[in-house]
C-alpha cells in the first residue's frame, strides 16, 4: 500500500486510536456499535488522518494532540461512506473487500451507525485538550462542522446523485468533486494546521491550496480506478460509475484528459508547499501516493 514507514507507522497509530474511542460493542445497543466498529475498523487507506499528522508534523505538533481530529475526520469519513453505500444512493455491495453495512447488518442500523459515527467525531472533537488552545479547538470543530454539512461534503453527495446521467461540464464537475471529496480532504489538512500556533498567513494559504489540489486529484484518480482497477485491488465493485451512469471525470472529458488533470493538480500541490522545506515531505509523498494508488 503506502511504502513510507513513518505513514505507515501513523497508519498504526490511528487504529489503535480508533479502537480507542470507539464504544466497545459488549456495551448496549451493541448491534449498533457492532456496526460501528464493523465499518470504522474495517481497513481503509486512513489518508485523511495521515493528512492530519503529516501538516501536523509541519509545525512540529505534538502527536498527542493531533489524534483527536484524525479520529473525528476518519469517523466523519467512515460515516459518508456508510451513507453513500446505501440503496437509496450508490446502491452497493462491497467496501474494503467486504459487504457493506446495509448489507452485512440491515438499512436502518447502517443508516444510524453512520448517524452515530458523525457525533461520537463531535464528541472526540470537542473533549478538552491540553495541548491546543480552546480557541483552536473551537476553529476545528467549527472547520469541520463546515465542511461535512450541506456547503461541504452532503451539499456535494447532492449534486453528485442529481448528477447521475448528466452531461455537466467540466466546471461542474470539479464543484462536485470539490465538495463530495475536497471538502474532507481540506479539513483533514486545515484541522492539522490549526492545531499549530503559530501559524502564518502564507503557511494557511499555501496549505489551503495544497488541500484544494490533493482533494480534486483524490476524487479523479477515485474515477480513474473505477476503470482501471480490479474489484478485488479496490475493495469495491470496480465499474460502478459506469454501471451507474455516474458523472465522472473519465466519463465526461476521457481517461486522457483525466489522466492530464490528476498529473496537473499534482504539479501545483508540490508547487503550493513551496514555502515548507524537509518538513513538508510527508505531505510530498502523500500527494505522491494519491495519484499513483492502485486501490
Ligand atoms: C473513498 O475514499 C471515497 C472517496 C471519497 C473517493 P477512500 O479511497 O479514502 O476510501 P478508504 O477509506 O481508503 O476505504
Ligand atoms: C464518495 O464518492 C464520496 C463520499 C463518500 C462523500 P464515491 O461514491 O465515488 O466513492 P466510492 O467510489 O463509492 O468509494
Ligand atoms: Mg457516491
Ligand atoms: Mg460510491
Ligand atoms: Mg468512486
Amino acid at each position: 500500500m503506502i511504502n513510507v514507514p513513518k505513514l505507515t507507522q501513523y497508519q498504526h497509530r490511528i487504529e489503535t486510536v480508533l479502537h480507542h474511542h470507539l464504544p466497545d460493542d459488549t456495551l448496549a445497543p451493541s448491534l449498533l456499535h457492532h456496526a460501528m466498529r464493523y465499518s470504522a475498523l474495517s481497513g481503509g487507506k486512513r489518508v485523511r488522518p495521515l493528512l492530519v499528522y503529516a501538516t501536523g508534523e509541519c509545525f512540529k505538533v505534538d502527536k498527542t494532540s493531533l489524534d483527536a481530529p484524525a479520529a473525528a475526520i476518519e469517523f466523519i469519513h467512515a460515516y459518508s461512506l456508510i451513507h453513500d453505500d446505501l440503496p437509496s444512493m450508490d446502491d452497493d455491495h462491497l467496501r474494503r473487500g467486504k459487504a457493506t453495512a446495509h448489507i452485512a447488518f440491515d438499512e436502518a442500523t447502517a443508516i444510524l451507525s453512520g448517524d452515530a459515527l458523525q457525533t461520537l467525531a463531535f464528541q472526540v472533537l470537542s473533549t478538552p485538550l491540553q495541548t491546543i488552545s480552546t480557541k483552536n479547538q473551537l476553529k476545528i470543530i467549527n472547520l469541520l462542522a463546515k465542511t461535512a454539512g450541506s456547503l461541504g461534503m452532503v451539499g456535494g453527495q447532492v449534486i453528485d446523485l442529481s448528477s447521475t446521467g448528466q452531461k455537466l461540464t467540466e466546471k461542474q464537475l470539479e464543484n462536485m468533486h470539490l465538495h463530495k471529496t475536497g471538502a474532507l480532504i481540506r479539513a483533514s489538512v486545515m484541522m492539522g494546521a490549526y492545531c499549530a500556533e503559530d501559524l502564518s498567513m502564507a503557511q494557511e494559504q499555501a496549505l489551503e491550496r495544497y488541500a484544494h489540489c490533493i482533494g480534486l486529484a483524490f476524487q479523479v484518480r477515485d474515477d480513474i480506478l473505477d476503470i482501471e482497477s480490479d474489484t478485488e485491488t479496490l475493495g469495491k465493485q470496480q465499474g460502478a460509475d459506469i454501471a451507474a451512469n455516474k458523472a465522472t471525470y473519465p466519463a465526461i472529458l476521457g481517461m486522457e484528459a483525466a489522466q492530464e488533470k490528476a498529473r496537473l493538480l499534482y504539479e501545483s500541490a508540490y508547487d503550493a508547499l513551496s514555502c515548507f522545506g524537509n518538513e513538508a515531505d510527508l505531505l510530498r509523498k502523500i500527494a505522491d501516493f494519491i495519484v499513483t494508488r492502485k486501490q
